[in-house]
């Protein structure tokens, strides 16, 4: 069994990444039903939270069916990360987790995200200071380092746990890398071999198949794995995976039932989330992904992302519905 602070989860955990614009409640929700063992919000900006900017403080809504769920915040200023725990503690959490990896200019040229990767001794005394600042597990979600150069990812995890975090999740990235190149696993997988660590260390960065997964959990002896990009349009990507492990087999393709029940789910959600238009508005980016791969899909498509009332938007599955029925998907 693995266990975040007094939180406990099956063996091998698979953890659904923190992604900006993309894992809000609804599908959070989603990829929960479909076997995600945690999950975490989109990035919060501590800046913006202490501030009430209502982009952030929409972000702290979290529901009781997707426990335990994380919120995920980023800052370098230590009073504004002290006073967004304090904030963030109100909605009721599972995990706080500080992001110490996103690699975008706007947010590590003010030494947040990935940029506090230059200064380890400011990481640690934050983290330090946040942990003593919540009776909430504290965890971390970091990449290798700043640079091919720079790679000290075991001396920082250790240093992390010392001051009190309770589990990390490691990007197989460098900040220079962004998402170039392939995630390398080997140093994570080193930071799990120190003898001195004893919190759980999860894996992230490119499991895209149940192959990779096991790869992580066997080869690499990972206590659980996070997992992004495959998600976006593949909820049943934790099923999918947890099936392999258990069966060594794939499940079957998703149907098209599956598929428009979901892209129906995802809508409604979003609209009884954030109401009719910006609900709309904000799921037109999943469809595609949902859809992949069927010939000729472009007017169902067109429809989708450009209608502006739901009841188009859900006309549109019933028409998918009826046209593709048959239609084979291999993946
Ligand atoms: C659209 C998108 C948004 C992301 N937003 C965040 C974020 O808010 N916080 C964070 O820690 N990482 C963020 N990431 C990085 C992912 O959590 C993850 O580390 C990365 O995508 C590598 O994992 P993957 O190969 O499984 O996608 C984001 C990634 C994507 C693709």
């Amino acid at each position: 069994m693995v266990k975040i602070g007094h939180i406990e989860l099956p063996d091998f955990p698979l953890l659904l990444a923190p992604m900006e614009d993309v894992s809000d409640p609804p599908f959070r929700a989603l990829c929960k039903e479909q076997g995600a063992d945690v999950v975490y919000t989109e990035f919060v900006s501590s800046e913006g939270l202490i501030r009430n900017a209502a982009k952030s403080v929409m972000k702290l809504d979290i529901y009781e069916k997707e426990r335990p769920v994380g919120i995920q915040i980023f800052g370098a200023n230590m009073e504004s990360m002290l006073q967004t725990i304090d904030i963030v503690e109100k909605s009721n959490p599972d995990i706080i987790d500080i992001n110490f990896g996103c690699p975008v200019k706007k947010v590590v040229s003010k030494g947040a995200g990935a940029g506090i990767l230059k200064d380890i001794c400011l990481m640690e005394e934050l983290t330090a200071e946040m942990v003593k600042r919540t009776n909430l597990p504290v965890t971390v979600k970091t990449r290798l380092g700043w640079d091919h150069d720079s790679i000290k990812i075991v001396e920082v995890a250790e240093r992390l746990q010392d001051v009190g975090i309770k589990a990390i999740s490691i990007h197989g990235r460098t900040r220079a890398q962004m998402y170039k190149g392939n995630a390398d696993w080997k140093p994570i997988a080193a930071v799990k071999n120190n003898p001195r660590m004893h919190i759980p260390v999860f894996g992230n960065g490119d499991i895209n198949t149940p192959e990779r997964a096991v790869e992580m959990r066997d080869s690499y002896g990972l206590d659980g794995a996070m997992i992004g990009r495959a998600s976006i349009g593949n909820p049943w990507f934790f099923k999918q995976v947890k099936h392999y492990f258990k069966t060594g087999e794939h499940l079957a393709p998703i149907t098209i039932e599956e598929r428009v029940e979901a892209a129906r789910r995802h809508l409604q959600m979003s609209i009884d989330w954030k109401g009719e238009k910006l609900g709309v508005f904000e799921t037109r980016r999943h469809y595609t992904n949902y859809f992949k791969g069927i010939p000729d899909f472009k007017p169902y498509r067109m429809k989708m992302v450009t209608s502006d009332h739901s009841k188009d938007v859900f006309d549109a599955f019933d028409e998918v519905l009826e046209k593709f029925s048959n239609y084979q998907f291999t993946h």
